[in-house]
């Protein structure tokens, strides 16, 4: 829960469809997977989780985009 709360201050810039604070993004991602599979708590939880490799870049500084899903490969 930690890591997910580190979200909370984090924007990425590098990704175009995201303009809220992460941790926002999180919930609504795995919200709507519940939605549409209620039976598939493991797909809500991978929902739930899939940018915390963002806290990752973060934690070491690394430039804004540099371990975005969207444009550029992680190093
Ligand atoms: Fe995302």
């Amino acid at each position: 829960m930690e890591a997910l709360e580190m979200l909370n201050s984090l924007v990425d810039e590098s990704d175009p469809d995201v303009d809220l604070p992460n941790l926002v993004h999180a919930f609504q991602t795995a919200e709507r997977i519940r939605a549409e599979h209620p039976d598939l708590e493991w797909f809500q939880l991978t929902g739930l989780i899939h940018d915390l490799g963002k806290v990752l870049r973060e934690a070491r500084a690394d430039p804004p985009g540099s371990c975005s899903t969207k444009r550029n490969m992680p190093r």
